[in-house]
């Protein structure tokens, strides 16, 4: 079988694949499986390409936690530079708590309650993102309590297909995201009827794991009218945030790389006169993490073979609600292996607990250990309790150096504050 390409990831002159500098023998000798593992030189690097790439215009990221929330990785993040999306209340604690200023934040999400839009009022974030007129309302009311003025942005629906899975599509005028352009137009247009607000930005994401470059440019094109339709209504639009989505390379499918997005978009950029914000997630964390799990049984039914693992759907969704790609390759690899054609499935009572269906792997035996790749973003963050089970513990690697930055949850975990009565 083939294994993923990745410099973060490679197979030492052992045979045993590495993150970074450190086997993964190593760590998972000390933290047992399923373990997740990053490597922090992937997410730096990621970083710079980003902002190396478009710093011939004015632009902040804002780096979306919700890709991965582990405190150390938004840490790792903020503190190059990047500024933090969060979605919800959740996503501003863990931010915080991994040390981001408030100031540095924009709060996103198509049903924020009145307590986030308080919260991200009270601590001057730098900008929410509205998508709704009922949304304007309760912000302009929000902030008249508090004797604020809130940095208000509007997300414009801007109907291009971003040839994504369905579930992560957002900019099409059928998705709940954003609002209809006219609508949008509309509401700036009324700006003075809102004495609280100050309308500072037009928004748009179109989806995620998105990998040709076309929808981005298409919307741009769009909203970049709309810029200056808005602007001739003198109202002062201090950002236009691009959102997230740039897609990853899960297998062999092809991703455009960021010199093209950028090569792509800067032009069209340049013609506004306002800074450019960006919200990458997958990019920046996506290919930096493996999900690394142990062979529990190999077995057989009728034809078809099992490989049955202790990792299961509630540690890693994605392939069970997207059908998304993983690839999956063995921890230590043997020259006399030969491949089979199995499905790779965890404990978990459900047919849909799969990681991967009638794939080529390595034969394997009970005891080894796979590494689940591309695990580092929408990973652990979807992860649960089904079941039961415990959620994995979480590896950073720094060089040749690794630190265990969550550990496994606890039975006392499962049980958090509940009671018989
Ligand atoms: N900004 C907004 C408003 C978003 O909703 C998202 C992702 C992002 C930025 C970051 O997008 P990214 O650069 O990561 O594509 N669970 C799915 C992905 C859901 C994405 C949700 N929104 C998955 O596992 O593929």
């Amino acid at each position: 079988m083939d294994y993923l390409d990745s410099k973060y990831f490679t197979y030492g002159t052992d045979n045993i694949l590495q993150c970074e500098n450190v086997p993964v023998n190593e760590i998972i000798n000390k933290t047992g499986t399923p373990v997740y593992i990053y490597s922090r030189k992937f997410f730096e690097d990621r970083y710079k390409e980003f902002t190396q790439a478009f710093r011939e215009i004015k632009h902040r990221v804002f780096y979306s936690v919700k890709a991965n929330f582990n405190l150390n990785v938004i840490k790792t993040l903020y503190n190059l530079g990047s500024g933090i999306d969060v979605n919800s209340e959740g996503e501003f604690y863990r931010a915080y708590k991994a040390g981001a200023d408030p100031k540095k934040m924009l709060m996103a999400g198509v049903g924020k309650t009145a307590d986030e839009i308080k919260l991200a009022i009270e601590k001057d974030f730098i900008m929410i993102k509205a998508e709704s007129p009922e949304e304007i309302e309760l912000i302009n009311e929000i902030a008249g309590k508090l004797k604020k003025k809130a940095k208000v942005g509007i997300r414009v629906n801007p109907d291009v297909n971003p040839q994504t899975h369905p579930y992560i599509s957002t900019g099409l005028s059928q998705n709940k995201f954003g609002v209809a352009a006219p609508e949008a137009e509309q509401m700036f247009k009324d700006y003075e009827k809102y004495p609280n607000i100050s309308f500072t930005g037009i928004d748009m994401h179109i989806g995620s794991q998105v990998t040709t470059v076309e929808p981005f440019v298409e919307a741009v094109d769009k909203l970049s009218e709309f810029y200056f339709k808005v602007k001739s209504y003198g109202v002062k639009i201090e950002h236009f945030d691009i959102g997230g989505g740039v897609g990853v390379t899960y297998n062999n499918e092809k991703s455009f790389g960021i010199p093209e997005f950028a090569d792509a978009l800067i032009p069209k950029l340049k013609k506004l006169d306002c800074e450019i914000f960006f919200e990458p997630g997958r990019f920046l964390t996506g290919n930096g993490g493996i999900l690394v799990t142990k062979v529990l049984f190999n077995k057989r039914n009728n034809n078809k073979k099992f490989i049955i693992v202790d990792a299961a759907m509630n540690d890693l969704l994605r392939p069970s609600i997207y059908s998304a790609y993983h690839h999956i390759q063995p921890v230590e690899i043997s020259t006399s292996d030969k491949d089979i054609v199995a499905d790779i499935v965890g404990p978990v009572c459900e047919s849909g607990d799969f990681f991967a269906k009638d794939r080529t792997i390595t034969e394997t035996k009970s005891g080894k250990s796979l590494a689940i790749m591309s695990a580092g973003a929408y990973s652990m963050v979807m992860s649960s309790n089904y079941n039961a089970r415990r959620r994995p513990a979480e590896v950073i690697v720094d060089g040749n150096k690794f630190s265990v930055v969550r550990t496994r949850e606890t039975f006392d975990h499962l049980l958090y504050d509940e009671k018989v009565i």
